[in-house]
């Protein structure tokens, strides 16, 4: 059977991970600055994490959401104390998409209404409701078309505003940091306008920190930068370390139902297994700080690297834009120097997310690996 071919490959296998380095056959080495489209929050293969999951694959891998799991329980109580949301509720999924699929369909339980406000160049994920309000047409199908999205301008509050004054906007989703259009940070005073206005009109207001959260952003989550109170925010990449799971927190002003919301795998043993030994290492290693400190070292480094036309971001969350298409210099990067990096929905802009352990060594590292390619492709 051939496998359906939609992704273009590196010639590379990883065979084995270890912190920020991934491993091909040969024992060559590569610094992970991507963690494989910024999943890899902890590291590669992190023992606390191997064995957590070990452990609870020799006890239970699964079982449904029909019987008493406590382990969403530990997990939720972790997540709560240190994302500092512990007054909201927790779903639990498998993947983004389906967390925003689930996020869209509350704001429309909510308020009846059916027209979302996203944003130019935003990524949402590929399910139907989801992939609705992701600015890309070529990977919308006729049948995902369901109802109408607004795709404003990032940061322009005029039209955010016109628009919601309207008052028959379900919600708004927004990236807590957009990732795959760029890395763009929304200004502070907007995002808090958007929430204030939503507020006003019962328009729900949905943060996709899907790629932003999980301490990416050096706070547990990005819209934490500013004083927004989200109706509804989103998870998944970083949640597992590689392990397929997905969250929504749900503001208390929400109430459940039996059966308004479901799964067969999201919140199973294993990923739940997973998922506390992520909070248990990032909570222990201080790794939200980490980000912090090591994220504001490489966006300084990098805003002096000359041929650098602007350095976006905020944490280990970081956008390169340089003066030319950057694909070429990611194989370089990737096969010269054995380092990985992102690229985004911007041709022009490499894309940096790596785990949140990273060292201040191997940033400085990738910093004197780029001025030399720099030099190079000059
Ligand atoms: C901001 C954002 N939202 C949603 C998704 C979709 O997540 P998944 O691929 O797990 O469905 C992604 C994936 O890249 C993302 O970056």
């Amino acid at each position: 059977m051939q496998l359906f071919d939609v992704y273009p490959l590196y010639d590379l296998e990883p065979v084995r991970g270890e912190g920020n380095y991934v491993y091909d056959s040969q024992g060559q080495s590569y610094l992970d600055l991507y963690g494989g489209h910024a999943v890899i929050s902890i590291g590669h293969s992190h023992p606390h994490y191997v064995a957590s999951i070990t452990k609870q694959l020799e006890k239970l891998g699964f079982y449904s959401n029909s019987v008493q799991n406590p382990l969403q329980q530990e997990l939720a109580d972790k997540l709560g104390a240190l994302s500092g949301c512990d007054n909201y509720q927790l779903f639990l999924c498998n993947s983004g998409a389906e967390a925003n699929e689930n996020a869209l369909k509350m704001a429309s339980f909510h308020n009846g209404r059916t027209k979302v406000i996203a944003f130019k160049k935003a990524f949402h994920g590929r399910t139907s409701v989801a992939v609705n309000a992701t600015d890309n047409d070529k990977i919308k199908a006729p049948i995902n078309r369901t109802y109408t999205t607004e795709f404003h301008e990032w940061n322009n509050l005029g039209s955010v505003s016109e628009s919601l004054a309207k008052g028959d906007v379900c919600a708004v989703i927004i990236e807590g940091i957009q990732g795959i259009g760029g890395i763009h940070v929304p200004e502070p005073d907007f995002l808090e306008a958007v929430a204030e206005m939503c507020k006003k009109q019962d328009t729900v207001l949905i943060l996709d920190e899907i790629q932003s959260g999980y301490g990416r952003s050096g706070k547990f989550f990005a819209f934490q930068y500013t004083n927004v109170e989200p109706d509804l925010i989103t998870m998944a990449k970083g949640m597992g370390n590689g392990f397929p799971i997905g969250g929504l927190l749900i503001h208390p002003r929400f109430k459940a139902s039996y059966g308004l919301l479901g799964t067969t795998f999201g919140g199973n043993h294993l990923a739940c297994a997973a998922g506390i030994a992520v909070l248990d290492v990032i909570k222990e290693e201080g790794l939200v700080d980490n980000a912090a400190q090591v994220g504001e070292h490489l966006l300084q480094q990098l805003a002096e690297v000359e041929g650098v036309v602007e350095v976006r971001g905020k944490g280990l969350m970081i956008g390169v834009e340089l003066p030319f298409a950057v694909g070429p210099l990611r194989k370089q990067l990737l096969f010269e120097n054995h380092i990985f990096t992102g690229s985004s929905s911007d041709p022009n802009v490499l894309r940096l997310l790596p785990a949140l352990s990273l060292k201040k060594e191997e940033a400085d590292q990738f910093v004197e690996v780029l001025k030399s390619q720099l030099v190079v492709s000059h």
